[in-house]
């Protein structure tokens, strides 16, 4: 009896089930009133009396064993069965999040675009720069305010280490590598000692153009930023230049769109002047393409330099420059875009 009973033990502890019924038939076989075990419990008359406590604890535990063993097998289709159930597959899935670009992104990309088409190439040069770039190839004077520590990052002193204050230091770096023709845009991040506000920040981008060739005259200058105005704030735009002072050219401008917001009507964006100012602009000083060793008797050019933030703010009617850098997606949400 007790080698029955091991065999038993031996045969149970091996069973697999492939699923819940075969499971349940498992537990008919060995559990239900007539199986095997149960019978084990009926044939207990037979044993003799000394073998009796031996025999009975042993049955005793084969039930347990056995029953411990089913449910187990039962338990491993439960769970995979009822998560099954759990899932309604007509329901709709999660959508997956679509990022938007930034702002900045857009508007730049926007303006990238409109000088592509002219013709413009796009170039880059470094945000730490040195002295000659950043000031003395662009006819800053010795004692120029923009020189000083107090507007200025400088990493190092003697020789000067510094963050790029402008693009114009792009200009600088292109003319030095390359005789003209060269009709190229610059945009790129730039650093000024400032207290952060809502229209002012440590840190913004620019976008920086050049054109140099025979014969560049200040209508090709007025032209090109007509033609820029009115593709990026609409083809009613007017543009107005002012004459203004740039240590890098001469003569130079400032140039105004009429307000995009009022159409000229006068709002509390133009502060009821009808004109936005955009962006400096005028001719190359022949100084600056002398320090690039660039023949300023046969060459003459236009550059101009614009803040994206504000053009950004403008486009936009947003009124604080610090939202751009907070990265709140309930803001950024807001701008779609093909660029
Ligand atoms: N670099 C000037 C600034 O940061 C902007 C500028 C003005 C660029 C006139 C130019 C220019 O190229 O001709 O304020």
């Amino acid at each position: 009896m007790l080698d029955k009973i091991t065999a038993l033990k031996e045969e149970i502890a091996a069973l697999t089930a492939e699923n819940s019924d075969q499971a349940e038939e498992l537990r008919i076989k060995y559990l239900s009133k007539k199986g095997l075990i149960p019978q084990l419990f009926s044939e207990f008359k037979t044993v003799p009396v000394e073998q009796k406590k031996a025999v009975g604890q042993a049955i005793n535990e084969l039930k347990v064993f056995a029953t411990d063993k089913i449910n187990e097998l039962k338990a491993g289709f439960e769970s995979n069965e009822s998560a099954g159930q759990g899932i309604d597959l007509t329901l709709p899935g999660e959508a997956m999040k679509l990022g938007s670009r930034h702002p900045l992104s857009i508007v730049r990309n926007e303006i990238n675009g409109i000088f592509t088409r002219l013709g413009f190439t796009i170039a880059e040069g470094p945000e730490i720069e040195d002295d000659w770039h950043v000031f003395s190839a662009l006819n800053f004077p010795e004692e120029h305010p923009a020189r000083d520590m107090q507007d200025t990052f400088f990493i190092e002193k003697d020789p000067d280490v510094l963050l790029r204050t402008h693009t114009s230091s792009v200009q600088v770096r292109v003319m030095e590598k390359m005789q003209p023709p060269i009709r190229s845009i610059f945009p790129g991040r730039v650093f000024r000692n400032e207290a952060i506000s809502a229209r002012a920040h440590c840190i913004f981008h620019q976008i920086e153009g050049l054109y140099v060739d025979e014969n560049v005259s200040f209508a090709d200058l007025k032209q090109t930023l007509m033609y820029f105005a009115k593709e990026l704030f609409g083809e009613k735009t007017k543009i107005r230049l002012r004459p203004s002072y740039f240590p890098f050219t001469e003569p130079s401008a400032e140039m105004d769109v009429s307000c995009s917001i009022c159409g000229g009507k006068g709002c509390n964006v133009c502060k009821y002047t009808g004109w936005l100012e955009i962006l400096g602009c005028g001719m190359v000083d022949p100084n600056v393409l002398e320090s690039c060793n660039i023949d300023s008797k046969k060459f003459t050019g236009f550059a101009f330099g614009m803040g994206i933030e504000r053009i950004t703010m403008l486009k936009y009617g947003i009124k604080d420059l610090r939202l751009f850098f907070e990265n709140d997606t309930r803001f950024l949400n807001q701008f779609n875009s093909a660029y």
